[in-house]
């Protein structure tokens, strides 16, 4: 059957319509195109189906570099030219907006191109062949692997140690007990941290020897079980095995060398570039206000640039490992005596603060991929002024954006920041204005 694509919907698949009016999803074609499709399933308002050949193909088509592009489950776009990939995202959220939330379109500025389409991921994450120890990620589609030699997506560092996995005499002993292993660079040093989730407690000896058969390796920490990891081996690994994320200067202007102290386990931004881009254009945002609250702060990741705009600062977040490495970072960034960084939930932080009677002229979400439903009750009581919510997932934002409209808020600014080319999934910052 020939068909036309119409566009590439949230996925990265490409959407066109039959005949008989269904819809079809077909992976690795671009509006446009002219395609003969094999359906491969039939629901009952939509097929899955795939391109046997593309009949007329879009300018915009690439040769994919990467020999495991459309067996691997992490790229979808790889052959988009990246230019084209970021106008493609930017029409995906207007659409998801204006669907799913019933936004204007034109409230979107634009998608921020990273400047790195391959290259630009500070940690990748791999499981374990059993039986082999090689590192693969999860096919398309599918629980099976395909093993992966590099990740183009991946900083070298990365890859290199990738690389030298299989060879290390420590790693083919610890393997058999392995289930998952996580690259993580630290790029003030250029090095990588290598964590591992393993059955049984591992030979220390092993542990040792993994991080000197390695190169480029910081520190090396695993987890058996519990919320800990355990590690880093070798022991003197700067600032307790931490990796170091350079921030501007100019943003901290109470330290000397700033630095973002990030231990394994705690949530880092995948894309350090496109993060900075983010703190960049939330930071006027807190221009002499008298105080800020982060409702999921992580680390203190975009809370922390606004603090010296600010009285005081108030940053929440569930995750343990976070709040320290929170504090950690915040004390060699002269902030610790304005930044509050409290373990709790923002929900919880929501209603304390009601409790108390309290608001805060500006606001800062950035949740996981679930978004801020939970939250709809109190927020509107604490957020007086402005609120700047940053989300991974653009159809849990429309449905949340739906919610905040109701509850007395108007949308000022929606801007994408393309946080993860070649892949489907973008970063989106939106400025909300209390009514
Ligand atoms: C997308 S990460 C963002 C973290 C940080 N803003 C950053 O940029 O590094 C989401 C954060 O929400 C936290 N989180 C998850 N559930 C939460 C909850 N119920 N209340 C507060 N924080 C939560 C996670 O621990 C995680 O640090």
């Amino acid at each position: 059957m020939r068909i036309r694509i119409e566009k590439i919907v949230f996925g990265g698949e490409g959407l066109a319509r039959l005949p008989d009016g269904r819809v079809a999803f077909i992976p690795g074609v671009i509006p446009e195109e002219e395609v003969e499709i094999r359906i491969l399933r039939e629901y009952r308002d939509y097929v899955q189906a795939e391109a046997l050949r593309i009949l007329s193909p879009s300018p915009e088509r690439t040769e994919p570099v990467c020999p495991y592009y459309g067996v691997c489950g992490g790229c979808q776009l790889q052959h988009i030219r990246y230019e084209a990939q970021v106008r493609i995202k930017e029409e995906m959220l207007r659409e998801i907006l204006r669907r799913q939330g019933g936004l204007p379109e034109d409230l979107v500025e634009g998608v921020i191109p990273s400047s790195r389409a391959f290259h630009y991921r500070n940690r990748l994450r791999f499981h374990v062949e059993p039986g082999t120890g090689a590192l693969g990620f999860v096919k398309r589609k599918s629980h099976d692997l395909v093993l992966i030699r590099r990740c183009l997506l991946g900083e070298e560092p990365l890859n290199r140690v990738l690389e030298a996995l299989p060879e290390s005499v420590a790693w083919r002993r610890l393997q058999s007990f392995a289930k998952r292993v996580k690259l993580e660079f630290s790029p003030a040093e250029g090095l990588a941290t290598l964590l591992f989730w393993i059955t049984v407690e591992p030979d220390a000896e092993d542990v040792e020897a993994l991080s000197r058969e390695l190169p480029g390796v910081k520190s090396v920490f695993y987890w058996v079980r519990g919320p800990r990891p355990k590690g880093p081996f070798p022991r003197e690994a700067t600032h307790g095995g931490r990796r170091l994320f350079p921030v501007p200067k100019a943003f901290f202007p109470g330290a000397e060398n700033p630095f973002y102290f990030i231990r394994p386990g705690v949530f880092n931004q995948a894309n350090w570039e496109i993060n900075l881009k983010i703190m960049e254009t939330i930071r006027p945002y807190a221009e002499g206000l008298s105080r800020v609250l982060d409702l999921h702060a992580g680390m203190g990741n975009f809370l922390f640039p606004l603090v010296p705009l600010v009285k005081e600062a108030l940053g929440v977040d569930t995750d343990y490992g976070a709040m320290e490495d929170g504090r950690y970072t915040a004390e060699r960034l002269g902030l610790s005596g304005k930044v509050n960084l409290q373990r709790t939930t923002a929900a919880e932080a929501l209603i304390e603060t009601w409790k108390a009677a309290e608001t805060y002229p500006l606001v800062l979400l950035d949740p996981p991929r679930g978004g801020c439903r939970e939250l709809m009750r109190y927020l509107p009581e604490v957020a007086s002024d402005r609120i700047l919510y940053i989300s991974c997932d653009p159809p849990t934002l429309a449905r949340d954006l739906k919610l905040l409209l109701q509850a007395g808020y108007e949308v000022e600014r929606v801007v994408g920041f393309d946080m993860f080319p070649q892949t489907y999934h973008l970063e989106v910052l939106t400025v909300l204005k209390r009514k």
